[in-house]
């Protein structure tokens, strides 16, 4: 029997999946994500009971708080903003994910937000963690965060003449971070001298190591400090392989298509090229073994034909080099075939080889100042187009790619983002129309980098081609607009296509008038399938808050709703609005649901949702 040691689980709390989820009936899309991935890490509220918690994991969330914004779209670089960003935009998915389904522990962030540095930051780990949200886990800090209030943020002064500075463990653990994850130097070793010299209470360090006790009590690690290791039963057992593929498939999103897709199952031929077709790419942080195991895009497809079709493959380029030497054999692939599916897009090092291949374009450490196509991918796609061929792009990538010519010209496009072990047969039945694409976006894909950030819930005022400032003749009102170009993104959140088509036919409150103290109003929509074949739709509601006290976003989800309809039928969907939810960050430095008139949007994404009806709060 081999023995596991038991050890905690990281969540990286991330944007770049798709929403794929019928269980969950709340707002933002972030929350959701970590409230799935907490509860299905920890198995339940409560460490210690449930169906996983026999696995005694518990989920880290992480980076606290406002990571994910810094300055020049640079790692650990400062955030701007104040505390109604703070309380609008970052706390609340934290909130879900630690509140509400229970995460045992938290990693604090590297950055400053507003010039606190994240491990110093006692407002946010004391005062609303601890004193708004009772948590009692712990917080960890990140790799060398404590060192890099000296040594980065310059709060307190380097060590000098080789002794550990003990003033960054001070400032960190008087600030609520429990725990160091050490970096070269170890700041947290000179807490008991600093206890015995009267410069720090022993209180406080009895609190911190107190709280990382009560974790692994509820975890039983001095019970049973070993997991049984019935590993092999559960990792590929055929359920679980199963379930990977479907998370796979609808996470897949369909962005353009002109009909190209899907491609026939008895079509004589297929290219298949591009550097991302024949390779594993999963992002940062990867077991050993997975890049064996995974089905790559080009063997779904083989896999998925058969012998009927022949399969013309080039790599055509390297996912680097402008070289394009490669391209002749591509092009004489695309020409020889009835269709050509062409992959490209990022990657990331490949961390089982430590840390190997530096030119990764996404991952840790690696950072970007364009969402175009590296090297000679884009003229790859332009030579393959050129032939004649109809030509659908397939972008594997953790991240949005800015590319409008392909969104222009290409016949259809999907995203892939980073799949699992059974990508390729997941890309392959969805290409092939096995399955019916239903992944929607979680982010909005820009068109041009200069607009950055690029988000359809843009504060008022954001845009001044917002609807109603365009006469109908078309002609912009005179006001702030790029001279070239757009702000308007290529695709906007909640997008993605379908084999079928959903036709929005009425939508109601259950409540014209609502109290700012009842707790939810709810939704109804009448959804159709009206295309030819069974699909799922993700139904969103937008609620725009017509007049408020401070700036609010045009429009923003308050709730979605998976659901399959069948080919011609029509389906009832009721998405419950929670009141809280529309609570505005007032002046007064207080949450107050205001009240007004409500405006709600329906519809699949954030840009066919159309108004609907609305609601007024008093
Ligand atoms: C990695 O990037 C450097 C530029 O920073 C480039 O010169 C080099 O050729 C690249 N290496 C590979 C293997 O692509
Ligand atoms: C469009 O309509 C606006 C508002 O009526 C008007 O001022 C403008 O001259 C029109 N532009 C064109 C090109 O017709
Ligand atoms: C709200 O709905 C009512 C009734 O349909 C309508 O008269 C009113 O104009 C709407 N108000 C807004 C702000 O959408």
């Amino acid at each position: 029997m081999v023995k596991i040691p038991i050890s905690l689980v990281s969540l990286l709390v991330s944007l770049g999946a798709a929403i794929s989820s019928d269980i969950y009936v709340y707002s933002s899309i972030i929350g959701e994500l970590g409230y799935a991935f907490v509860t299905g890490l920890q198995g339940s509220k409560k460490a210690g009971t449930g169906k996983a918690a026999k696995y005694r994991v518990a989920s880290m969330v992480k980076h606290f708080v406002a990571f994910g914004s810094p300055e020049g779209g640079l790692n650990t670089a400062p955030v701007a903003g104040g505390e109604r960003d703070l309380r609008s935009l970052y706390l609340p998915p934290f909130k879900r994910a630690i509140k509400d389904a229970g995460a045992l522990s938290i990693m604090s962030a590297y950055h400053s937000y507003d010039g606190v540095p994240a491990a110093a930051n006692s407002h946010a780990m004391n005062d609303v963690l601890r004193g708004e949200w009772d948590y009692e886990g712990f917080v960890s800090s990140d790799a060398g965060a404590i060192d890099f209030l000296c040594s980065i943020h310059h709060i307190c002064e380097t060590s000098t003449n080789g002794v550990t500075n003990p003033e960054p463990a001070l400032i960190a653990l008087n600030a609520g971070n429990d725990m160091e994850m050490a970096g070269s130097t170890m700041h947290y070793l000179t807490i008991v001298d600093q206890v015995k010299k009267g410069n720090l209470k022993a209180s406080v360090v009895d609190e911190a190591v107190s709280r990382i006790l009560r974790v692994k009590f509820l975890l039983g690690l001095f019970e049973n400090p070993w997991t049984s290791s019935n590993y092999n039963k559960v990792i590929h057992s055929k359920a679980n392989v199963e379930f990977a593929r479907k998370v796979d498939e609808e996470s897949i999103v369909l962005l353009e298509n002109d009909g190209t897709l899907p491609i026939s199952e008895s079509i004589e031929s297929i290219a298949v090229i591009g550097p991302q077709a024949n390779v594993m790419q999963y992002g940062d942080y990867v077991l050993h073994g997975v890049f064996e195991r995974g089905v790559t895009p080009l063997a779904g497809i083989q896999s998925y034909v058969g012998k009927s079709t022949k399969v013309n493959y080039a790599e055509g380029c390297k996912l680097w080099s402008n070289d394009d030497s490669g391209f002749k054999d591509a092009v004489k692939a695309a020409k020889k075939s009835k269709v050509a599916v062409v992959m490209v897009g990022t990657w990331s090092r490949d961390q089982t080889e430590l840390w190997q291949g530096l030119n990764a374009t996404t991952g840790e450490h690696v950072d970007v100042n364009d969402l175009a196509l590296v090297g000679a991918q884009l003229k790859l796609v332009q030579a393959i187009q050129a032939t004649g061929t109809p030509t659908v792009v397939v972008y594997i990538s953790g991240k949005p790619i800015a590319e409008p010519w392909i969104k222009d010209n290409a016949n259809a496009v999907v995203q892939a983002f980073y799949p699992g072990e059974q990508g390729g047969n997941a890309l392959a039945n969805i290409l092939f129309g096995k399955v019916n694409p239903s992944g929607k976006l979680s982010v909005s894909f820009p068109t041009y980098v200069g607009s950055l950030p690029s988000y359809y819930n843009y504060n008022k005022g954001g845009r001044s081609i917002d609807p109603g400032h365009i006469y109908a003749n078309g002609t912009l009102v005179f006001g702030h607009q790029y001279v070239l170009g757009t702000p308007v993104p290529m695709w906007l959140f909640g997008h993605g296509l379908s084999y079928t088509t959903f036709t929005y036919e009425s939508a109601k409150v259950d409540q014209s008038k609502v109290s700012a103290k009842a707790s939810q109003v709810e939704v109804e929509v009448k959804v159709k399938n009206s295309g030819k074949v069974d699909g799922q739709e993700v139904v969103q509601v937008y609620i725009n808050d017509v007049v408020s006290s401070v700036v609010t976003p045009v429009m923003a989800l308050k709730g979605f709703k998976k659901v399959a309809i069948k080919a011609g039928k029509t389906v009832t969907v009721k998405i419950p609005i929670k009141v809280s939810e529309l609570a505005v960050w007032a002046q007064s430095q207080k949450y107050v649901v205001e009240p007004g008139v409500f405006q709600v949007y329906v519809g699949g994404s954030a840009e066919t949702a159309t108004l609907a009806t609305n609601f007024t709060v008093y």
